[in-house]
């Protein structure tokens, strides 16, 4: 007789020790519910700009449904070449320096499994963004979270990795402006960070998918600092900053030695990123600058008016100077970031992520996107106010 079949048993060990992302958890909570404001999901409220959705539906009229070569269509990566110098200071060879990738997900992805051999050491600062953990445990590396406090506005401190490098450390994973906490970095601090990055002799994965949405001061990028392109795998993409999530669009650029090892492996899983949203995305790069400083002024609009609603209802938040998060604490509540955000839910209709999902140092605080409407942030945080108050207030 054979023997009875187990389906989870055949599941490999390193995928079964991966959560599910406690964002999606939650929101299917929410789904479930009618007349919640969420503040929930990392994703612009705003519909891609027009002539961006009429470049692809363009497009298609040409009959532009083909493969493109693994590495993306040239005339964007020469586009990608020219932004990047332009706003970053850093010039890559669009030829062989530079990929497009289904997402900066995809991008992160492969440059993971393009350079992690089995327990080389990642480290990373955390709160983060959910997917470095997991993304690090299917290269079989080993995930080492740097924790970032709000007393320093969430920025990481070349002291904090410091402590953290051992000999098996590889790979230094950043995101600044951060998800979820809306921290940057001064070029000053990122120089600490850069000498150690040399000291150490370490790679730097840098993701900038906030970048653009940086609402004061000058965004640097490790990668653009001396020393620092050689050993700098540099991941951006269009989703947030040209509010084109659904196009799944995004580009490595990088050591041309690094790039083709990526390369190959997205050349047998992804092949290609989409023709359309490549036709899409080149148009995004040369016409919607001036869409992304729009968008960028209404988000900034919105950061002024909700962190100011979350430090006058007792909450401390610290002002993210990037992304579209805003990062209150809610400890001196007494409950949890779970227990927070499921009696928020529950008797107030509002969704907030619990800071938790971005990794333990997140407990004790919540996620609110505030990449909605004003009118929505009003009404929810009004009623955050009022289930503030009512928990203060002795039974
Ligand atoms: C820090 C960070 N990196 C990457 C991504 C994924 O971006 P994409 O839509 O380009 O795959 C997100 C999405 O929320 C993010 O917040």
């Amino acid at each position: 007789m054979a023997a009875p079949f187990q389906a989870t048993e055949l599941i490999a060990r390193h995928v079964s020790g991966i959560p599910r992302s406690g964002i999606r958890e939650f929101f299917e909570l929410v789904q479930s519910m009618p007349g919640v404001i969420s503040l929930g999901i990392g994703e612009p409220d705003f519909v891609t700009p027009w002539h961006i959705r009429e470049a692809a539906i363009y497009a298609l009229e040409r009959g532009k449904t083909s493969y493109t070569s693994n590495l993306g269509l040239l005339r964007l990566r020469e586009a990608i070449s020219g932004c990047v110098e332009r706003k970053f200071g850093i010039a890559y060879d669009p030829k062989d320096q530079s990929l497009i990738t289904v997402g900066v997900s995809e991008a992160l992805d492969i440059a993971l499994r393009a350079v992690v051999n089995p327990g080389d050491e990642v480290l990373y600062h955390e709160p983060c963004y959910v997917s470095y953990s997991p993304s690090i445990a299917l290269t079989h590396g080993v995930a080492v979270p740097v924790a970032c406090s709000a007393e320093n506005g969430f920025a990481l401190t070349a002291e904090a990795i410091d402590k953290a490098i051992t000999p098996k450390s590889k790979i230094l994973v950043v995101n600044f402006p951060t998800n979820p906490t809306g921290g940057t970095m001064t070029r000053t601090e990122l120089l600490k960070i850069a000498e150690l990055v040399l000291r150490h002799n370490l790679l730097v994965i840098t993701d900038e998918i906030y970048a653009e949405l940086t609402f004061e001061g000058e965004h640097v990028s490790l990668a653009s600092l001396p020393g620092l392109r050689e050993r700098t795998i540099f991941l951006h993409g269009f989703s947030k900053a040209y509010a084109m999530t659904g196009f799944r669009i995004g580009f490595a650029c990088g050591p041309g030695e690094l790039i083709e090892a990526m390369m190959r492996i997205h050349q047998y899983s992804m092949l290609c990123a989409s023709i359309i949203s490549q036709e899409a995305a080149l148009e995004a790069i040369q016409n919607g600058e001036a869409d992304t400083i729009e968008m960028r002024e209404q988000y900034r609009l919105r950061r002024n008016f909700i962190v100011n609603a979350f430090n006058s209802m007792g909450l401390s938040c610290h002002l993210p100077r990037g992304s579209f998060y805003a990062f209150p604490c809610i400890k001196s509540t007494g409950l949890s970031s779970k227990d927070f955000a499921v009696n928020l839910l529950e008797q107030e209709k509002v969704a907030c992520v619990p800071g938790n999902a971005f990794g333990p140092s997140g407990e004790g605080y919540l996620r609110c996107c505030f990449a909605t409407g004003l009118d929505r942030i009003q009404i929810a945080t009004e009623r955050m106010a009022g289930f503030v108050e009512r928990l203060a207030r002795p039974a």
